[in-house]
């Protein structure tokens, strides 16, 4: 077996990670809301009917900015139906799922939900069949102190204390022809730059996410970000990008190595922001938001997201296996690669649609991609170290060549945070790490996630044939660590390290 050589240095800082690309996403489609978190009738429900089984699982994955409330819903999506004495709300015809939305779960609700666990809210606007004026008047209803219309009503509706919502989505996916409202981009562009300009207005200290590419293979790709990002300028605080992958040919190598891609989209993207930023010859520096990301192939097709005119329907509800738990902590991977470019990211989604969290009933399952979630949750404070790998790898169909370790790093006041995903399903690896200007003291813990086959996945009757679980075939002496992987896993180590200014880079 060929060694692998990880190569670090504590001099080689990409930038500090930020937290929020540990973010995550809820949508009103399917029984992601109701029968999701929200379900007053479940036994678990607390005494705002949020169900805190789900919750307790949730909260482990630490998960920091929460976008709300789509996703597609967003585009149609009135946001003045979701607040107020719900017995007064209006059950509405819901376009994007082709379902019915009760409105029983607004505006209020999540905002008392992402309180209760920690989150950062960021609103999606409509900008698909919403007006900028009902965009800003949302802003207004959020952020403003009591004293106004809005903000009165929402005081009326029992919080006199803004809720002071910083972050803003201007639309969501608008290039998509599927989009309600979908509209060209010079159009787009139009919508986006008036709604920014008043909600900016309303709250000088929001921060804006433009709609960039939904999906590489558009034929408007870059062409349409180029130009909102021209027109809308300086109102623009992020870009949005948006990614789900699958394994839709059964070729598992392939599948594993599209992390490549991933990374190609993040620095296409930037390289897109800094273009425009030179074009418009402006001093702002715009930043990416990842802002929806996931496996998601076996349930993407017309049938699973139609809700026949019903509400809280089995739409989406994709089932995942060990092969999709390392996409998903490949994405992690290049999220902190990319720690300079990438500030916001957000799985989609986290409940029962495309989901780490099945329902069933009062059951609750934790599927494979909980637990790379969970043990990069754990490790995500310092700043992003570039992660150069040497070693043994291959040349996938679609992706190019890709070592069969990905790897990044996070260093942290007292601790070195390494990610191993080990691709080869017949290969084990063993890695060799001394990272320079590193003192590492001891092992401080590890986990692994690891099975049987890449198929191998959590059910309601064998829920837990792939976890995380303790990981101890790491040799430390001296400095150099020997770690030996088992084929397909996802190893994530903290090493306690000397954290003295000999030893410890220039992180502030
Ligand atoms: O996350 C599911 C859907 O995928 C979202 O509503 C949409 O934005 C994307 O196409």
């Amino acid at each position: 077996m060929d060694l692998t050589r990880l190569i670090l240095h504590s001099d080689y800082q990409i930038a500090p990670v930020d937290s929020r690309i540990f973010g995550g996403f809820l949508e009103h489609i399917g029984r992601a809301v109701y029968e999701g978190v929200y379900d007053p009738q479940s036994k678990h429900a607390d005494e705002h009917g949020f169900r805190r089984d789900v919750l307790n699982k949730l909260r482990k994955l630490g998960f920091t900015a929460m976008r709300y409330p789509g996703g597609n819903f967003a585009s149609g999506y009135h946001w003045i139906d979701g607040v107020g004495p719900r017995s007064g709300r209006p059950v509405v015809q819901e376009l994007a799922s082709l379902s019915i939305e009760p409105n029983q779960f607004g505006t209020d609700e999540f905002i008392q939900l992402a309180r209760q666990m920690n989150w950062t809210p960021m609103l999606t606007v409509n900008l698909g069949t919403g007006t900028p004026e009902e965009a800003r008047n949302w802003v207004e209803y959020c952020n403003r102190p009591a004293g106004t219309r809005f903000s009165d009503l929402r005081a009326k509706n029992g919080s006199l204390e803004p809720y002071g919502v910083k972050l803003w989505g201007l639309g969501n996916e608008m290039d998509g022809p599927w989009q309600q409202g979908h509209v060209p981009a010079d159009q787009y562009a139009i919508r986006a730059q008036q709604a920014a300009k008043l909600m900016k207005d309303t709250d000088p200290s929001i921060e804006l996410v433009v709609c960039g590419s939904a999906e590489i293979g558009l034929p408007t790709y870059m062409e349409w970000d180029r130009t909102v990002l021209e027109y809308v300028g300086e109102y623009a605080d992020y870009v949005s990008l948006h990614r789900y992958v699958g394994n839709v040919t059964g070729d598992t190598a392939d599948y594993l190595a599209v992390t490549n891609s991933i990374d190609q989209q993040i620095e296409v993207a930037d390289a897109l922001c800094r273009y425009a930023q030179a074009k418009t010859r402006s001093r702002k520096r715009y930043f990416l938001a990842f802002d929806e990301w996931n496996v998601w192939y076996r349930t993407q097709n017309a049938e699973s997201v139609n809700g026949h005119g019903k509400y809280a329907q089995h739409l989406v509800e994709e089932e995942y296996n060990l092969e999709d738990a390392l996409v998903v902590a490949g994405f992690l991977n290049s999220f902190i690669r990319h720690a300079d470019i990438v500030k916001i990211a957000n799985l989609a989604q986290i409940v029962n649609v495309i989901a780490p969290i099945l329902t069933r009933g009062d059951q609750v399952l934790l599927q494979s991609i909980y637990y790379p979630l969970l043990m990069y949750a754990q490790r995500r404070e310092g700043v992003a170290l570039q992660a150069v790998v040497q070693g043994p790898g291959y040349e996938s169909k679609n992706y190019g060549f890709v070592h069969n370790i990905d790897s990044s790093a996070i260093l942290g006041k007292s601790a070195l945070h390494v990610f191993l995903v080990n691709r080869s399903e017949t290969e084990p690896a063993i890695v060799e790490l001394a990272p320079a200007g590193i003192k590492m003291k001891s092992v401080q813990s590890a986990e692994i996630v690891a099975g049987s086959s890449a198929a191998a996945r959590n059910t309601f009757e064998q829920p837990d044939e792939i976890q995380d679980r303790k990981f101890s075939d790491i040799t430390l002496s001296g400095q150099k660590a020997i770690i030996q992987l088992p084929q397909l896993c996802v190893v994530a180590i903290s090493f306690d390290i000397e954290a003295d200014g000999e030893s410890f880079g220039p992180l502030s």
